[in-house]
């Protein structure tokens, strides 16, 4: 589970001055819930993730992940999450294979546990046809995968996910969208961020509309498209940050 508790993340630009990238951001995704962090470019999704993953530290607030706080507890945090960031640079000489296990050496797991689960995720993202190939020879769609793959062979019960379909082609990201559904179906506690409604509409449980580091709506689909009277979120989302 996932607890935000007023995250607010300010940096500190030459040339803009102090930007309040997170504005004392608040939300809860639960276990075996999709949850949708949605808004426009700019709005706030990335830095959230990465302080929920603590890559970076909040200037206030902080959050709870499966009970270990971001701030204090930064490595029980890492343990307990997967987190897929949008710009992972792989190895170009390592095959998505060796990358991978490369990773769940990182973890701490055994050779036994390695072998058997990256086979599983491999089987679920489609990737045994290039598995052996290497990662300078991939596709965008084709390192996606392998930057999936890498980042919950852990089996964390957590997994922050940025743009995980972004850039990808149907069929890429059909898969992609079913395993997040496995991973759901596992009662895992997953978050991803994305600018594309259709897609949060076909996927999430629930959902927190981010515009300009603030939180404005947090609910289901449905609730948002009720508080508004529209049928469809990207006419929702607008009357809803007002824009
Ligand atoms: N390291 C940084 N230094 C200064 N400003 C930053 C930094 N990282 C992000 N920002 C600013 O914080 C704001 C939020 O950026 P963020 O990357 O979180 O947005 P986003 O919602 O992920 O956008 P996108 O859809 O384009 O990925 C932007 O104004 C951005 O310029
Ligand atoms: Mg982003």
């Amino acid at each position: 589970m996932i607890e935000a508790k007023n995250l607010t993340k300010i940096f500190k630009d030459k040339k803009r001055g102090e930007v309040r990238a997170v504005d004392d951001v608040s939300f809860t995704c639960k276990k075996g819930e999709v949850f949708g962090l949605l808004g426009p470019n700019g709005a706030g999704k990335t830095t959230t993730l990465r302080l929920l993953s603590t890559a970076i530290r909040p200037t206030s607030g902080t959050a709870l992940i499966e009970g270990a706080d971001i701030v204090k507890e930064p490595q029980k945090v890492r343990h307990v999450t997967g987190f897929l960031s949008g710009n992972t640079g792989l190895y170009g000489r390592l095959t998505a294979r060796e990358m991978v296990e490369y990773f769940g050496k990182l973890y701490g797991m055994n050779k036994g546990q390695i072998v058997q689960r990256t086979n599983q995720i491999f089987d679920m993202l489609d990737m045994n046809e290039f598995a052996d190939s290497r990662n300078e020879k991939l596709s965008t769609g084709m390192k996606q995968k392998v930057s999936i793959a890498r980042s919950v062979l852990h089996d964390p019960p957590v997994m922050i996910f940025d743009e995980p379909t972004s850039g990808l082609d149907v069929m890429s990201s059909r898969t992609i969208v079913q395993f997040i559904r496995q991973c759901r179906d596992d009662n895992k506690c997953l978050i991803f961020s994305t600018h594309i409604m259709s897609e949060a509409m076909r996927l999430c449980d629930r959902i927190a509309i981010i515009h300009k580091g603030k939180i404005y709506f947090e609910g289901t689909v449905d609730e948002a498209l009720e508080q508004t009277a529209y049928d469809n979120l990207e006419d929702a989302f607008i009357e809803i940050v007002g824009v």
